[in-house]
This record gives structure tokens, sequence and C-alpha cells, in this order.
């Protein structure tokens, strides 16, 4: 899950229907809460059969509005004001019967006529029987809606309440976050039509059968900057080494374990690729020779001969046509600047990100970063320390006069 300032004071509408995925919003609300947010819930009459108004007020800090006109309260137009006020609203669950609704454009609770007079982006986020998500009928509603400018964040495949397998579950938490931050996002659509390739993880390079050489890298920033490209319209892929984080949604996924085969997926996809970010930790040095049984232990010193491996972005550098663009990271602990600025030249990148792993907060496996952006022409940007998404977005937002004069 990734933290972000982009939730800091928003205003958020968490539409809640009948469904019973509604149980797994209370995490939805306690992080967007965490995360600074206002949130709204707006609970339908078959949401109560599932959760309790108390549960969602205690999470929100906020009372639960549900009813169109409320006894012992004055009702007059307190579904527009609620509606007025948002900067996003999320419907999740969406069940069935909300998505033809929606769609038939009926009013007829106080959810529905909320949703009715919302200004802000919406998302739906479905969640039914496997049987009627494949119901022509509500794929129909869907891709309408997704034409009039709704964000769906389609459900999952697995086990379902009705004890088997298929689409239909809720996306997970991280989706229907991935989804608000596009709905919240400044420059949503920006990059629309352009391909981003991002590295993102470290490698793995075998010994033996059960050890490796690796580092600590998690991924995170990667993965951030996939969130990034996503939320601004582009068609993402992301090459990725082992990791514990979920692939992103609707980003074409492509997972390698050592450093030779994140160099075959990069040759492979960058000739169709605009931009090229390449935040994985990849190994610099392999085993020579990979032992098919575990090396046994022995008296004495131990040496292991280790090779080259490819340097990806060096490769891509020399290889990359001029509407391109490349962005490399550097870590450097020493003479940081002067270092960064010489690897952006030897690697003929547009921009370098520069991390200093020793400054509090920085580095692997966090979820902030303290970086420094450089671009070739000699700009320089210090960022504070910040959510690694939050970065991701000041990357974008530097390289974007940059993109304006090559494409
Ligand atoms: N990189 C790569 N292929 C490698 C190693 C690194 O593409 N085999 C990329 C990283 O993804 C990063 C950049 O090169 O974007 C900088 O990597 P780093 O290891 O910090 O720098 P090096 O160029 O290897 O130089 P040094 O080890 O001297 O710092």
């Amino acid at each position: 899950m990734f933290p972000s300032n982009r939730f800091k004071n928003k205003r958020l509408l968490v539409g809640i229907t009948g469904g019973i995925a509604a149980y797994k919003i209370t995490e939805l609300v306690r992080f967007l809460v965490t995360e600074g947010a206002q949130v709204q819930v707006v609970m339908t009459a078959a949401a109560e059969q599932f959760i309790t108004r108390t549960t969602m007020e205690t999470l929100s800090q906020h009372p639960v509005a549900s009813e169109m006109f409320p006894q012992n309260r004055f009702a007059g137009t307190h579904h527009i004001h609620l509606a007025d006020q948002m900067d996003a609203a999320i419907i999740a669950p969406a069940t069935y019967n909300m998505i033809g609704k929606i769609h038939a454009g009926v009013a007829d609770d106080l959810l529905t006529t909320i949703v009715a007079a919302l200004q802000c982006p919406v998302v739906l986020a479905p969640a039914m029987n496997v049987h009627m998500w494949e119901n022509p009928i509500l794929q129909r509603n869907l891709n309408e809606l997704r034409q009039l400018g709704y964000l769906i964040c389609e459900p999952e495949e697995g086990f379902l309440a009705e004890g088997y397998h298929g689409k239909g579950r809720l996306a997970r938490l991280e989706y229907l976050l991935q989804y608000l931050y596009k709905a919240l996002h400044p420059q949503r659509d920006s990059l629309k039509g352009k391909k981003v390739l991002v590295t993102a993880g470290r490698t793995e390079e075998p010994l033996d059968p059960v050890r490796m050489l690796t580092n600590r890298s998690s991924g995170k920033m990667g993965y951030a900057l996939a969130w990034e490209a996503f939320a601004r319209g582009a068609d993402v892929t992301l090459v990725h080494g082992p990791t514990d984080l979920p692939a992103p949604m609707e980003v074409n996924d492509i997972p390698v374990n050592t450093a030779e085969e994140m160099f075959q997926a990069v040759r492979e996809q960058f000739s169709d690729s605009d931009i090229y970010l390449s935040a994985a930790a990849i190994a610099d040095f392999t085993p020579q020779a990979v032992s098919d049984k575990k090396i046994k232990k022995r008296e004495g010193e131990f040496h292991l001969p280790l090779k080259r491996t490819t340097d990806v972005l060096q490769y891509v550098g020399e290889n990359k046509r001029s509407d391109q663009v490349l962005v490399g990271f550097a870590v450097e602990t020493d003479q940081t600047l002067e270092n960064a600025r010489k690897k952006l030249e030897r690697k003929n990148l547009d921009m370098v990100v520069l991390n200093n792993p020793l400054e509090a907060g920085s580095g692997f496996r966090q979820d902030t970063n303290k970086a420094t952006l450089i671009h070739r022409n000699g700009e320089i940007k210090e960022l504070a320390l910040m959510p690694k998404l939050d970065v991701a977005y000041e990357i974008f937002e530097f390289l974007k006069q940059h993109l304006k004069s090559k494409h």
C-alpha cells in the first residue's frame, strides 16, 4: 500500500452498497483517514445488512449518511451539499443493482441521488457473483459508464462467497487505492497514448539450488512509478524482480529473477517505449558458474568467482532513439551530485534520480525517499523527504517540460 500526501485533506465519498464485500471497506476507510482524508461514508439500506453504521462512523470519525429524509433532521438539499463538497468518490462494493441504476440514471435513494449530482471523478468497484459479472447487461453498462468517464476498478478472480471460484471478488485494497489515486490526480490521463517501461526491485543471482546473491531492494520505488504512470493514463509495462508487492492493476506485468532475464525483458520491450524508468537494483555481478548441487561446506576460505552482468541502462542509453526519454537512478553515498551527473553522461540519460541511502527515511524498503532530480540540461530539483509515490509524481512533473519538446 502506498502512502501519499495526495490523500491529505481530500474530501472523499465512500459509497457502500449491499454486498458481502462491504466489510472490506473498513480497511479502505481506515487507511484513508490515516492518510489525512476527510471521509464521508454513504450506505444504502442493503449495505446495512452487511456492516453496521456504527462501525463505519467509528472508522471514518464522521456520521454516516444513508437516508434521503432522515428523521429528527432537516434534509433539504443535503444530498447536493454532500455531492458538491467532494474531491473524488468511490462506490465499493458496487452491486449489479447499483451499477444498473447509475447506468439508467435512477436516483431513488440517498446514494444514487448523490451520484447523480457528483461533479468529481467517480470510481466504481464492482463485486458480485461471477455469473452476474459475466452478464452482458452488466458488461454493457460498465462499458458505457467507462465511456462517460467513470473509473471502473474491476473485480478479481478467486474464491467467491458462493463457495466456488470465479471473477467477482472485490478488488483488493491496493487496487481500490490505485484507482482513488488516479481519480484524485491533477494530471490524470495526461500521458494517454504514451508507453512507459519501468524496472523495479532486486534481481536474484543463483549460486546453487538453495543460495543466491541479491540485495535489499523492495521494489517500492519502481511500483510507485508504475502507479504514477497508470494515473497519468500511460500504457505501463513493469519488469520486476522478486517482490512481495501485488502487481499493479492494468499494467503489463513481467516478473523476472536474474539480471540476465531483466536485460532480455527490457531489450524486448524497450523499442516500443516512449519513456524508460530504470528503478531496479540490478546485480552488477553474478556467479561465474551455478552449481546444480548444493555447495557443501569445507575448511578454509571460500572464494566465489563473479562475472559482470550487462548494464541494462547503459545498453538502452547506447541504443535509444532521440524521441525516447531515459530516467536512471543513482545510489550514491559520497560526492553525490558529481557522481550522479557522471552517471547521467555515461549512460546517456535525460534525467537521473539521486538517492543517498544514508539519509534518514531514504533508501531500500522505506515508504519514503529523499531524492534529488537532475536533468541533462543542468536543472536540479532537490525534493524534501516524502512518500515514494509523491517522489514518482515529482519525477513525472520534472520530465513534463522535456516531454513536450521531444514529442
Ligand atoms: N542498472 C542497470 N543495469 C545494471 C546495474 C544498474 O540498468 N546491471 C541501472 C539501475 O537501474 C540504475 C542505474 O543503472 O538506474 C544506476 O545503477 P548503480 O548500480 O547505482 O550505478 P552504476 O552505474 O552501477 O555505478 P556504481 O556501481 O559505480 O555506482
